[in-house]
């Protein structure tokens, strides 16, 4: 594989002209599409927009629009996930959206009293977790999958976040099913990366944030999956105004609403969202099809050239087991991925080992890809 051979992949890569469409900074090769997703310059115009039209000259009266753009946005990343229309809403961070989802579906297996979650899955889940149960009397923790007999609910990534390993969503959910568990899917970074079907897969709840793969921004807006069968039987803990029956009826009592919006809490960020719903649309144009093939494609690359450096990785070699980063196990990783920031070749570091190369399909090139595992080839 040479240089050569990856500016020709770039040359036949029918997404590489989308990567116009996003704001660039001169000569960086950024591989951190997993943390920080890069800005489409159409957020800016559309950001203008809001500000120019919809704040400042309309004011008040933009809200009888903005009211329900946490369902219209959800409405728009729905098909990305195979999620049907009404199923997902945009709202608050994924760490709220996991405390809430924990919290529903615990209440709908009011006799058994554990939560499973593996001792390696990303920290805010497992904090959350514990706080759930640690608050909650007579609930423990545990971790792994092994047995579930007596547990509530699973809160499981659907991509580690740091060898990119891909659990079998369908074969989990419905093995947990099976146990009578319920089962929440952290999509953190799967979302606008692999093809999935949630609904194809029997998944009833399931969270996300928007700000990796999606584009929609720094602290852009998490997301909350619940299937239609689950809508009216789920009860959230955040007795909100904006889940409630008719809302500006300021009545007495909080009356959880039918519908996915039951999941909102109060007056919803409207810049963040319009931000996330420009993310959330491009990958839209794109299609998931082609992301997920291109994902494919960018980390098999990752991962010959691993072989090709003598880099040791525990990314799975089977496309169709990992996500859209690879992991680079390296001795001197955080030094490295600072060394290299320097240089301006953006990695991810995760403890304790690992430099992270996301791979992001709408703006990663192949030679981006190339550049930067030779650099941490050649740093040593
Ligand atoms: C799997 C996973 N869950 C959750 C989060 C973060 O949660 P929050 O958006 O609340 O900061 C991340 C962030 O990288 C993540 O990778």
């Amino acid at each position: 594989m040479t240089r050569d051979d990856a500016l020709a992949l770039d040359a036949t890569d029918a997404l590489a002209p989308l990567r116009q469409q996003f704001t660039l900074p001169e000569g960086l090769i950024y591989l951190d599409g997993n943390s920080l997703g890069m800005p489409p310059k159409r957020t800016l115009e559309r950001l203008t927009e809001v500000y120019l039209q919809e704040w400042a000259t309309d004011l008040i009266r933009s809200w009888s629009h903005w009211v329900d753009l946490p369902q219209r946005v959800g409405d728009v990343l729905a098909p990305l996930i195979g999620a049907g229309p009404g199923e997902v809403v945009l709202h608050d961070n994924t760490t709220l959206c996991v405390y809430q989802a924990v919290h529903a579906a615990i209440g709908l297996r009011p006799e058994r009293h554990v939560i499973a979650i593996s001792a390696d899955d990303f920290p805010t889940d497992r904090y959350v977790v514990d706080g759930i149960a640690t608050a909650l009397h007579g609930y423990r923790v545990q971790h792994g999958f092994e047995r579930l007999d007596d547990v509530a609910v699973i809160v499981r990534s659907v991509i580690d976040y740091r060898t990119a390993e891909l659990v079998d969503v369908a074969a989990e959910t419905a093995r947990a099913h099976a146990a009578g568990a319920m089962v929440v899917w952290d999509l953190s970074h799967a979302a606008g990366a692999i093809e999935i079907d949630l609904r194809e897969c029997g998944v009833q709840l399931a969270i996300g944030c928007t700000y990796k793969f999606l584009n929609g921004g720094p602290g852009a807006p998490a997301w909350t999956y619940v299937a239609r069968e689950l809508h009216n039987t789920i009860r959230q803990p955040i007795w909100g105004w904006f889940a409630t029956e008719n809302q500006f009826a300021m009545g007495p009592t909080f009356q959880p609403r039918a519908d996915i919006a039951r999941m909102l809490l109060g007056t919803p960020s409207i810049l963040a969202l319009t931000a996330a719903q420009v993310g959330v649309e491009l990958s839209a144009e794109a299609g998931m099809q082609a992301i997920h093939t291109k994902g494919r494609a960018l980390t098999g690359l990752a991962l010959d050239l691993c072989d090709q450096h003598g880099l040791a990785t525990p990314t799975p070699r089977d496309p169709a087991r990992r996500g859209n980063h690879v992991a680079v196990q390296h001795p001197r990783a955080k030094a490295l991925v600072q060394e290299l920031a320097a240089r301006d070749v953006i990695f991810d570091f995760r403890e304790p080992n690992i430099i992270r190369a996301g791979c992001s399909p709408l703006t990663t090139r192949f030679v981006d890809v190339y550049d930067g595992l030779v650099a941490v080839a050649a740093a040593g």
